[in-house]
């Protein structure tokens, strides 16, 4: 759908604002987003995107190890590095479709000091059941670990009471739970996340951000966003048709294991079209549509992709040509 409408037209009416610095409190965004997930200002902070605020943590909080789940999203490996941490691989089992296991978290809580969960998680789509998530916090607060909770894509998940640890800021000072606008909100070019945590943590990274991370018309796309209801109930609608639709139809395609989406993208398994994620990445590139070689993740080999859910003519091109490149270059 793009941004909702309202962003465009609060960018033109408040292009005046260029002029002046952006609120480095981002005062009228924290206060929508207080009022949304029921935090307090003082438990929120805002990044210019997620990604920054994943780098802020690292370098407030400096954890020597880091207990990563894989495969998951790129970004925290790097911010652990460039914190001079260590990161512990907790791999996760293909066999069990790549979901988290609680105990395996529990059991290496003792060597790290901090643990960084995504859910859903990226590339895969699996969730953690909101107890699951309680479990891990109050153990990891029991060994002193901090755990960080990204729940960038979890706008597009139904049911998210099951599943969000948004509500366990009130009861986990060891906790923060990252979240992004760019993706449901359809502004990454913007730059807009947010991270919630107790008051301390808050303050901290704070006093290290940039004082004006968040420019101006990010701000304001982000409070005009937030009160698009009807927007938010549209995109909700329209991404968990598509999402299932597009999950049949690929399902039919030979050679392929798809996994039950949760989100707005689809993580699939092509080992058995025998050929690789990076040989269907280019065949379908030289058609003009572009998916995610996986290979990159850790842990993932070159047996997967992740395609994203669009509008309906697009996920309708997308099947078709994915179908006949298969069709064309496997002997299935
Ligand atoms: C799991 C996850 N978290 C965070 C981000 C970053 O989001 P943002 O655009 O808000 O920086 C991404 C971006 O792809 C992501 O996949």
């Amino acid at each position: 759908l793009g941004p909702s409408p309202r962003v465009r037209q609060a960018i033109q009416d408040g292009f005046h604002k260029v002029v002046n610095y952006p609120d480095p409190n981002c005062t009228e965004l924290r206060l929508a987003l207080s009022r949304k997930f029921d935090l307090d200002v003082e438990q929120i902070v805002i990044g210019n995107g997620a990604v920054e605020l994943i780098y802020l943590l690292m370098n407030l909080l400096t954890p020597r190890k880091v207990l990563i789940p894989a495969p998951t999203f790129g970004e925290y490996e790097i911010g652990v590095v460039c914190a001079h941490g260590q990161v512990v691989d907790l791999t996760l089992d293909r066999n069990k479709q790549f979901s988290l296991c609680t105990e395996r978290v529990i059991s290496q809580l003792s060597q790290v000091d901090m643990v960084i969960i995504c859910n859903p998680n990226n590339p895969t789509g699996k969730l953690v059941a909101k107890e699951d998530l309680e479990t891990i916090i109050k153990e990891a607060g029991e060994t002193g670990a901090f755990v960080m909770v990204d729940e960038a894509f979890m706008d597009f998940v139904e049911q998210p009471e099951k599943y969000s640890a948004m509500d366990l800021v009130h009861k986990y000072p060891n906790l923060l739970v990252l979240y992004s606008m760019t993706k449901f909100y359809g502004i990454p070019g913007l730059r807009l996340g947010a991270g919630f945590s107790n008051p301390r943590i808050i303050k901290g990274l704070t006093a290290i951000k940039d004082p004006w991370n968040v420019n101006c018309f990010a701000q304001l796309a982000g409070v005009v966003s937030l009160e698009d209801e009807e927007y938010r109930l549209k995109t909700r609608s329209m991404v968990q048709g598509a999402k299932r639709k597009l999950y049949r139809e690929l399902q039919n395609i030979a050679g392929l294991k798809v996994y039950e989406p949760s989100v707005n993208y689809i993580f699939i398994d092509v080992s058995g079209t025998g050929l690789t994620s990076t040989r269907i990445k280019g065949l379908m590139a030289s058609q003009g549509i572009l998916i995610r070689d996986c290979s990159s993740y850790k842990n993932l080999g070159s047996d997967f992709i992740r395609v994203a859910v669009k509008d309906h003519d697009s996920n309708q091109r997308l099947v078709k040509v994915l179908s006949d490149v298969l069709d064309k270059n496997t002997s299935i």
